[in-house]
């Protein structure tokens, strides 16, 4: 027991140092690398239309499933908002800290009843009063998709549906790829209402963590692409484009089949970018599968997310969103779920958070166990959307507040889109 409290409190002393500076503080670029990408990150192979179900009481499991223990900030009161901090801050939190009443009683409190906890914890070594980070590593509930439509087409040399498109001829894959209407409808697209342009005309589909469902239509429609974007949850971003498909599904009988030409729409929880648009194809049996006019549209900056029960609505953060909160002295936690944006996500964890801390006793105006404010924002590597990174924190900031950009780490560039701050109700 004894051992269990000196151990907590060597951590709540490591937790207090001060950082050389705000920025080594953010994001934990190498847990955020080893996170595994969610199962599906676009349409299987042979899928002509995918649901993705959203599944609010998964998210919220998801979100609480990343508080390991009690977390506090290490401030002990309410802090400046901006990073710039003078000696006197760091003085604050490095000469003060390390006898602050309610994280004091805390640590004793919580290294008894839990030392399981603790062990189980990944490798800040305790549950206890340290500020938690997490990870999520299982799969992502809320982007499983369901009720994929594959008839009997998975069958040897099964017709395979839809195949709107002209039957260009010759039958070859240069004459598809050369076939000007393709590029002349993806060119002259114009963006539906709502959405801005991102990508024109590019040979490849996207391929992210932000997965939201696949339709196929009969012509190249923008505009019945956008609604089925404006009518699916989490949706802000979508991908039309033209796939030259096998007309059966090939196999030893029927290796290379006459193609059909499918006009694809693809949806996703978060913004669309050229970065994304990696998908140049396949290989089924001997048939090649190729993809002209992709085009991309998105409305990321300009969708406010709903506010998560027991939150006021949100503050944009940056200029469109493209800044984060990093006020590491008054952080509580941070936690990162691979695929769509989702601030219910953290929501959640906060709430979660909270709750375990609550169980050691706060009150007033400011404290460093209770989160009173959270910051959601997509994160982005070299472009490509990862998933909602949520920082936790004890006092309320407004928008102006985040002046947070990632920017280059070693050869990645990381950046911010869709970064919302909540305040408790
Ligand atoms: C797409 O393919 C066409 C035909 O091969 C080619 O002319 C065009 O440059 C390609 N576009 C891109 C963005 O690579
Ligand atoms: C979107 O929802 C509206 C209203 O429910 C419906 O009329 C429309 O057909 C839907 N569009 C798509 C593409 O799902
Ligand atoms: C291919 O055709 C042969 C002869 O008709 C038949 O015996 C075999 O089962 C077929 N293979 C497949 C995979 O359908
Ligand atoms: C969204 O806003 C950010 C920051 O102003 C900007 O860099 C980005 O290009 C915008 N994205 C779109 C799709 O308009």
């Amino acid at each position: 027991m004894r051992q269990a409290v000196l151990l907590a409190g060597i951590a709540a002393i490591a937790a207090a140092s001060p950082a050389p500076s705000p920025v080594s503080q953010g994001i934990d670029f190498a847990a955020i690398n080893a996170a595994p990408s969610p199962s599906v990150t676009g349409p299987p192979i042979s899928a002509s239309t995918q649901s993705v179900v959203y599944n609010t009481a998964s998210v919220v499991a998801e979100g609480s499933a990343a508080v390991t223990g009690v977390a506090s900030a290490s401030a002990t009161a309410s802090q400046a908002a901006h990073s710039k901090r003078t000696w006197w801050d760091f003085g604050w939190s490095w000469g003060i800290q390390p006898q602050p009443s309610p994280s004091k009683s805390t640590t004793t409190s919580q290294a008894q009843p839990a030392p399981t906890t603790s062990k189980s914890s990944s490798s800040q070594g305790s549950g206890s009063t340290t500020t938690s980070k997490s990870v999520a590593t299982s799969t992502i509930a809320q982007s499983e998709p369901t009720d994929t439509v594959i008839p009997t087409v998975s069958e040897a040399c099964a017709t395979q549906p839809d195949g709107y498109g002209p039957k260009v001829q010759p039958d070859t894959v240069v004459a598809f790829e050369a076939y000007a209407p393709f590029h002349q409808a993806a060119q002259s697209a114009k963006a539906p209402a709502g959405y801005v342009s991102t990508f024109v005309d590019l040979n490849a589909s996207v391929t992210a963590n932000t997965y939201l469902g696949l339709q196929t239509f009969t012509s190249y429609d923008v505009t019945s692409c956008s609604e089925y974007c404006d009518n699916t949850t989490l949706c802000t971003g979508f991908n039309i484009f033209v796939e030259r498909d096998p007309s059966v599904n090939p196999s030893d009988n029927c290796t290379n089949p006459a193609s059909i030409i499918n006009y694809k729409c693809t949806l996703w929880g978060s913004g669309v970018d050229a970065a994304s648009a990696t998908n140049v194809g396949q290989t089924r049996d001997q048939f090649q599968v190729v993809i002209a006019g992709s085009d991309g549209f998105t409305k990321v900056n300009t969708t406010t997310p709903a506010s998560p029960p027991g939150w006021q609505a949100p503050q944009q953060c940056g200029s469109h969103g493209s800044a984060g909160h990093n006020h590491p002295s008054t952080c509580i936690g941070t936690s990162f779920f691979p695929g769509p944006y989702n601030p219910l996500l953290c929501a959640s964890y906060a709430a979660a958070q909270n709750a375990i801390n609550a169980k050691s006793g706060y009150s007033g105006s400011y404290n460093p166990l209770k989160c009173n404010f959270f910051n959601s924002y997509m994160l982005k590597k070299n472009g490509s959307p990862l998933g909602t990174y949520c920082g936790l924190y004890a006092q309320q900031y407004s928008g102006n507040d985040a002046d947070y950009l990632p920017g280059w780490q070693r050869s990645d560039f990381w950046s911010i889109e869709s970064s919302w701050g909540f305040s408790i109700l």
